[in-house]
């Protein structure tokens, strides 16, 4: 977290539980180097003191948009004229709803209103205010508008309810964060990525998936945070760790994975698909767990075709630059070329993943980006490696 060495960040704190977290998250961007001024709504110094974040900060803590004593030296046009980056973790469904309808009622939507950099949220609510789409339309509103949305998580929450609306960990919210300061050749792009298998169930405890390891897609997104985009990873169940600095989102069918790229995919520069997402899903899902009749007759599983997810993003009117992946038994570079053309793609990079050496779950890769245009090689190498020039050639593209 470098990049927040020497940065004016103004961390906005609202009102819910998850506020007691900010007091952390002070801490690091003190640690990092940063300097912090912090902005609280009402209902937020009804969870914690102002004094704990100012003893922290070192500065002050603003609340009233009608300070005398505040506008004097630093009002709300002075504060959003010195920060660089406005963090607001966590983010309540009613503040995400008013910068969403850009209203200017309190000191904190105010200022976020009259600054012009970046501006990250860390949403934290229950799961249904989560999943209420008056929210998620708010969201995307103010995703459009170019803000990075860290999270939520999801888990065991405060109210006793379980799912996604838990705000992410202060070291996962800063990782993300701190992207915003990046200088790079991706600096400020937007970058999409799938990654992984898909498992579609067949009952409780059985499921058809396939052998990808998700290694191609980690790697990239690597590879872009490492560049200076702002990376959503989306990825189906896999044995890696996950990259820090991006914002996660786990998925387990193809119906999920497709979901989460049409609500992601919205204001994205690039969308990368290398996740290996299933062709076909069960038509029907057993309840209970199939068992052996014993009388040795065959049984029918009937399946049928998962939605195209890549051809799905690069039919959207207003698509970004969109990236297949082609992992080839066969014919590889004729088979990718009419991918390439079949889906409407910018680029594909076409792999042979019937060669151990490089294929699904191996270390190493040798890819052939194809473009309408040109062919290039990329010489076997560590999939890292790999991944490095593909960021590349993709930021030479866009
Ligand atoms: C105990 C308690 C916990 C709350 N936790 C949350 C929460 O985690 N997320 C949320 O969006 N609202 C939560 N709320 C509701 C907000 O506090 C309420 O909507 C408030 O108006 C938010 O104001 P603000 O966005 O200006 O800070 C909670 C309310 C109470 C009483």
């Amino acid at each position: 977290m470098d990049s927040l060495t020497n940065k004016n960040v103004l961390l906005g704190v609202t009102g819910g539980i998850a506020a007691y977290k900010s007091a952390e998250i002070v801490r690091h961007l003190k640690k990092s180097g940063s300097s912090v001024r912090v902005v609280m709504t009402k209902s937020a110094e009804e969870f914690i003191t102002p004094l704990t974040l100012q003893a922290l900060s070192g500065n002050r803590v603003s609340s009233e948009l009608l300070d005398a004593e505040a506008e004097a030296a630093m009002g709300h046009i002075e504060l959003a004229k010195w920060a660089d980056a406005i963090l607001i973790a966590p983010a309540t469904a009613n503040t995400i709803a008013r910068l969403s309808s850009g209203r200017g009622d309190d000191l904190l939507s105010t200022v976020t209103l009259a600054f012009d950099g970046p501006v990250s949220l860390a949403p934290a609510m229950n799961q249904a205010m989560w999943r209420d789409e008056r929210t998620q339309e708010n969201l995307d509103r103010l995703i459009q508008k170019g803000y990075e949305v860290c999270g939520p998580g999801s888990g065991e929450q405060a109210c006793g309810d379980i799912g996604l609306g838990r705000m992410l960990e202060p070291l996962e919210i800063l990782q993300i964060f701190s992207n915003s300061f990046t200088k790079g050749k991706m600096s400020g792009k937007r970058v999409l990525i799938t990654a992984g298998p898909t498992q579609e169930p067949i009952d409780p405890v059985r499921f058809i998936t396939n052998r990808s390891s998700g290694k191609m897609g980690y790697n990239l997104a690597e590879a872009a945070i490492e560049s200076g985009a702002r990376v959503t990873l989306i990825s189906g169940p896999v044995d890696i760790p996950k990259p820090s600095n991006c914002n996660f989102v786990s998925v387990e069918t193809a119906q999920e994975m497709y979901d989460a790229v049409m609500h992601h995919v919205k204001e994205k520069d690039v969308y990368i698909g290398t996740a290996a997402v299933s062709d076909y899903k069960p038509v029907n899902t057993s309840n209970l767990k199939i068992k052996k009749d014993g009388s040795g007759k065959p049984i029918t599983l009937e399946l049928e075709e998962n939605k195209d997810i890549l051809k799905s993003v690069s039919e959207l009117q207003d698509k970004p630059y969109v990236v297949g992946f082609a992992a080839e038994t066969d014919n590889l570079l004729v088979n990718a070329d009419k991918k390439l053309k079949g889906k409407n793609l910018d680029l594909i990079v076409a792999n042979d993943v019937s060669d151990k050496e490089i294929g699904f779950n191996s270390e190493q890769n040798e890819v052939t980006l194809i473009t309408l245009k040109e062919k290039t090689l990329i010489e076997r190498q560590s999939k890292k490696k790999v991944s490095r020039q593909i960021i590349d050639f993709i930021s030479d593209q866009i």
